[in-house]
C-alpha cells in the first residue's frame, strides 16, 4: 500500500509553482524507481543545533566505573583515570555536549561526595543500589568534558538537597577565584567556594551554563506532580546568579515519554506565575521498548523480524512525542511574551531499551548490545531531530558507553565501537547546518505487532495503537552546508529488512552534479560488534550512479543508513 505521503506529494508537486517548472522539472515518477526523494532547499526549517548530538553518562553499572573512568593507575590506556578510548571516540563523533551524573542517581547525589582528595572521599549507596567510592567527580568529569572538548550539562539533585545546595552548586562552578572586586559597600573578597574549587585543582571556573533542575521528577525525581515541580522549579532557579553575561540555561523536567499532560499543566502552572524567566528547555525522557512478543521486554540481539519492525514503529513515534509537546507548550503561551525566547526542547535520555540477557556481566547493570537495528534507529531519531530543527535544541542518547543505546562497550582493556557510533559519525555534516524540507515517498511498512501489548517500563509511548500501525518505507532529512550553498547533505534510512530501494533523488529548483555516498549495512540485521570482532559493522562508501537530467537515481540496501553528499550545479 502507499503512503498518503505519495498523495501528498503527487499534490504538492502539481502545486508546485511555475518558477521551478522552469528551472528544473518537477519529479518524474521515473518507472524505474521503487520510491522518490524530492529536496526543497527553497523550503527552510531552521538551522541544526550541534547539541542534538549530546551525550549522557550516569553513576550506573559499568558507565562511569570502567566505562569512563579507569584510574590514573591503570595499565588501560588513559588521560588522567579517563580512558583514552572513550575519549578519541567522543571527541571523533564531536560530541558537543556531555550529561552527568545521571539520571535517577543524580536525585540522590551530593556533588560534594566527589570533590578533594581522592583517598578521602566517602564511599556511598548510590540510588541504583551500587557502592560508589566517589573516586569520580565533578572535577574529574569536567577533565573529561576538556578532554573532548564539549560543554557539560550538569543534572542537579532537586530530590533530596535543598535549593541552597543548588545555589551553591552553582557558585561552586561558576564562581571566579581570588578576590573579587566587591559591587557593594562591602570590601573586596575571594569567593568561598571558588576558593575551594582552586583548591582543588581547578582554578578557573567550569563556566556551567547547561543545567537540569532535577530528573524525572514524575518518578525516581520525587514523584510529584506538575504543580508541585514547578514550585519547586521556580525556587531552585528564580534568583540563582549566572557568573557570567549570558543567563544560564535551565531545563525543566518535562514528561515521561508521551505524557502530554505534564507538559500542559506544567506549563500553565510555570506561568501562573510570572517568575519563569530562566526556564530555557523542557526535558523530554523517550525511550523504545519493542512489544514483548517472543522474548520479554524484547531482546537486543534475540528478536524477529516482526519484532524488528515493531520497535523501529514504536521508535519513528519519537515525531508525534516532539509534535504534541512542542503544541502542548505553544497552547500554555510558551511564547506569551515577546521578550520571551521560546523555550525550546531537550531530549536528553533517548533510545532502545531492552530487557536483560545481554550485559556485558552482570554488574555492568543495563548495559546492552547494539545492533544494525539499534543503528537503523538512531539514524531514524537523528532525522527526526534534523527535520525538527526549530523545536528540538539538544538531545542526548542514553548512554554514551555500557548502557542502554552505547556507541561504545568496554570491559577492562576490551573496547569497541557499536554501529550506534558509525552513525553519528556518518550525520556529522548536518552539525550547524540549514535544515531544508524533504518529501520521501515509499511503499509504507505495516507493523505486524501494532496490536500487541504496550511495553511495560522505560519511558515508551503508552498511546493510541493507531500510531504503531505504520512505519515509514524510507525516511531521512536534508540540510545545506552552513560553509557551502552549493552542498546539500541528505540521510536515508530504509527500515526494510528485504526489499532494495532504487529511488529517484530530485531538488526542486535545481540540479544534482554529483553525487557521494556512505553506507552503514550488514548481512544480517542481527550483525553487531563485539570485543573479539570489532569491525563487523562498518560503514563504506559506496558506488551511487552519475546524476541524469540533474537527478539521482539512487539504490538504498536493505536495512541500511546512508548518506548522500549531493553536490549542485
Ligand atoms: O538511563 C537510565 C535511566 O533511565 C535514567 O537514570 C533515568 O533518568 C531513566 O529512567
Amino acid at each position: 500500500m502507499k503512503s498518503t505521503r505519495r498523495a501528498f506529494l503527487q499534490t504538492s508537486t502539481l502545486a508546485a509553482s511555475a518558477i521551478a517548472l522552469r528551472t528544473t522539472p518537477l519529479l518524474s515518477q521515473s518507472t524505474h524507481a521503487d520510491a522518490h526523494i524530492e529536496i526543497m532547499p527553497a523550503e527552510t526549517i531552521a538551522t541544526i543545533s550541534p547539541e542534538i548530538y549530546s551525550h549522557f553518562i550516569e553513576h550506573l553499572g559499568g558507565v562511569i566505573y570502567d566505562g569512563v573512568w579507569v584510574g590514573e593507575k591503570s595499565k588501560i590506556p588513559n588521560q588522567g583515570g579517563i580512558r583514552t578510548a572513550f575519549i578519541d571516540a567522543m571527541k571523533a563523533v564531536k560530541a558537543p555536549v556531555l550529561r552527568w551524573p545521571g539520571g535517577c542517581f543524580a536525585d540522590s547525589y551530593d556533588y560534594r561526595d566527589g570533590i578533594g582528595p581522592r583517598d578521602k572521599r566517602p564511599a556511598r549507596t548510590s540510588f541504583w543500589d551500587q557502592q560508589d567510592n566517589n573516586q569520580y567527580g565533578l572535577h574529574e568529569f569536567m577533565r573529561t568534558c576538556r578532554a573532548i572538548d564539549c560543554k557539560p550539562y550538569l543534572a542537579a539533585n532537586l530530590r533530596t538537597m535543598p535549593a541552597r545546595d543548588f545555589y551553591q552548586e552553582v557558585e561552586y562552578c561558576n564562581a571566579p577565584a581570588g578576590m573579587v572586586p566587591s559591587n557593594s559597600a562591602a570590601p573586596a573578597a575571594p569567593n568561598a567556594l571558588a576558593t575551594q574549587r582552586a583548591a582543588n585543582g581547578d582554578t578557573a571556573p567550569f563556566n556551567v551554563d547547561l543545567w537540569g533542575v532535577g530528573n524525572e521528577s514524575w518518578g525516581c525525581g520525587g514523584n510529584l506532580t506538575p504543580e508541585e515541580y514547578a514550585a519547586e522549579f521556580r525556587r531552585y532557579t528564580a534568583w540563582t546568579p549566572s557568573y557570567s553575561k549570558t543567563p544560564l540555561r535551565f531545563v525543566a523536567v518535562g514528561p515521561n515519554g508521551d505524557d502530554v499532560d505534564w507538559t500542559t499543566r506544567l506549563f500553565q502552572a510555570l506561568h501562573a506565575n510570572p517568575e519563569r524567566r530562566h526556564l530555557w528547555g523542557l526535558s523530554i525522557h523517550y525511550y523504545t521498548s519493542g512489544s514483548p512478543s517472543k522474548f520479554a521486554a524484547g531482546d537486543a540481539l534475540k528478536f524477529s523480524n516482526d519484532d524488528h519492525y515493531d520497535l523501529l514503529t514504536r521508535g519513528s513515534i519519537m515525531e508525534k512525542v516532539v509534535n504534541d509537546h512542542w503544541k502542548a507548550m505553544a497552547n500554555s503561551a510558551n511564547s506569551a511574551k515577546a521578550d520571551q525566547p521560546k523555550v525550546k526542547l531537550v531530549v536528553d535520555e533517548w533510545g532502545a531499551w531492552y530487557g536483560k540477557g545481554t550485559e556485558l556481566a552482570p554488574q555492568y547493570n543495563l548495559s546492552q548490545q547494539s545492533t544494525m537495528r539499534d543503528a537503523l534507529l538512531t539514524g531514524i531519531t537523528l532525522d527526526i531531530f534534523q527535520r525538527h530543527a526549530d523545536k528540538v535544541a539538544v538531545a542526548n542518547v542514553a548512554q554514551s558507553i555500557n548502557c542502554i543505546h552505547s556507541l561504545m562497550l568496554a570491559q577492562e582493556d576490551k573496547f569497541t565501537l557499536t554501529p550506534t557510533f558509525h552513525v553519528f559519525q556518518m550525520y556529522l555534516p548536518h552539525r550547524g547546518a540549514q535544515a531544508v524540507r524533504a518529501e520521501f515517498t515509499a511503499p509504507d511498512i505495516q507493523n505486524p505487532l501494532a496490536n500487541a501489548p504496550i511495553p511495560v517500563g522505560g519511558n515508551s509511548y503508552t498511546g493510541s495503537l493507531e500510531a504503531v500501525k505504520t512505519l515509514a518505507g524510507l525516511s531521512g532529512s536534508a540540510s545545506i552546508s552552513p560553509t557551502n550553498p552549493k552542498l546539500l547533505t541528505l540521510t536515508v534510512v530504509n527500515p526494510h529488512l528485504t526489499r532494495p530501494l532504487t529511488t529517484e533523488v530530485a531538488i526542486r529548483g535545481a540540479s544534482i552534479a554529483s553525487a557521494k555516498a556512505t553506507v552503514l549495512v550488514s548481512h544480517d540485521i542481527h550483525d553487531h560488534n563485539t570485543f573479539a570482532t570489532p569491525n563487523a559493522v562498518k560503514p563504506a562508501a559506496a558506488t551511487t550512479a552519475s546524476p541524469t537530467g540533474g537527478k539521482l537515481m539512487h539504490t538504498f540496501p536493505p536495512a541500511s543508513v546512508t548518506t548522500l553528499e549531493l553536490h549542485l550545479s
